[in-house]
């Protein structure tokens, strides 16, 4: 096991906490005992075998799953009761392996519904300055941030695939969110594209705490600025990307393993 940094992992005032998580489905163990903190503005990797655990962080996380026990806490708020919705809300959002688009709607309709989510509860409890009123200023500026503005009238069901992927991602960016979770956002994507990707969604993200699951080890190295290693529902792994790379259980588990 890498040594947890305590610069970032340790860090006073974590802006994520998972203390003691488990998520059990049936027999097998997604999530074991999970201990995170991590730090305001970290930059993330997620690596870890297919089935590993990956996912099911995420959507316990951001309110898609429920832990089997354990506490999840965005900036000292508990988020494990709560909906996908009201952690959106909280500054949590998160793309998806699959992208989750409204087929029927428009490009620029989708990032309406997303911004909507936000922009409704802004004056009760959301963190950022979205209002009703920014929505399509917002919107718009995504479009463009995001090379989108050609297909900002299509409907998502007839998108190319690596469009959909990068509208799913313009969706969890454009809530302006405080925690940014990204779940394989450059699978599917030639191996040319991934850093062009990765460019413009870090590009987009400055400022805001992004954690990434990636399986090319090369996207993680440019990256991550910390890398979690996932085995079996377990975190093996923890520390600078260099060094969770070394990491013989990693190279065995994770590295070694068919990860494609
Ligand atoms: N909804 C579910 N029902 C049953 N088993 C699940 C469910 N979600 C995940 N699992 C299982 O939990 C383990 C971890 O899965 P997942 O978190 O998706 O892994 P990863 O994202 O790292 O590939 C796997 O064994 C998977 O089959
Ligand atoms: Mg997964």
């Amino acid at each position: 096991m890498v040594a947890r940094r305590a610069a970032e992992g340790d860090n006073v005032n974590p802006i994520l906490v998972a203390t003691g998580v488990n998520r059990s489905f049936g027999a097998v163990v997604a999530a074991a005992d999970l201990n995170v903190a991590v730090a305001p503005e970290s930059i993330v990797g997620l690596i870890g075998a297919n089935g590993a655990g990956k996912t099911t962080f995420i959507n316990m996380v951001t309110g898609y799953l429920k832990p089997s026990s354990g506490s999840i806490r965005c900036d000292g708020r508990e988020l494990t009761a709560l909906e996908p919705r009201r952690v959106t809300q909280l500054g949590v959002s998160r793309s998806f392996q699959i992208p989750q688009l409204f087929n029927t709607l428009s490009v620029r309709e989708n990032l309406l519904v997303a911004v909507g989510i936000v922009a409704a509860a802004a004056h009760a409890w959301a963190h950022s300055d979205l209002s009703p009123g920014r929505a399509g200023t917002a919107t718009d500026e995504m479009l463009e941030r995001f090379g989108l503005g050609s297909y900002r009238d299509r409907p998502a069901g007839l998108l190319p695939e690596g469009v959909r992927k990068l509208l799913d991602v313009a969706m969890a960016l454009v809530v302006k969110p405080r925690v940014l979770l990204l779940d394989e956002p450059t699978s599917g994507v030639s191996a040319d594209e991934k850093f062009a990707i990765m460019d413009l969604v870090m590009g987009a993200a400055r400022g805001v705490t992004v954690l990434f699951v990636e399986h090319d080890m090369d996207i993680v190295g440019r990256y991550a600025r910390r890398v979690l290693a996932f085995a079996d529902g377990r975190i093996i792994a923890d520390g600078e990307p260099a060094a969770v790379l070394a990491d013989a259980e990693v190279r065995r588990y994770v590295i070694g393993e068919d990860h494609a």
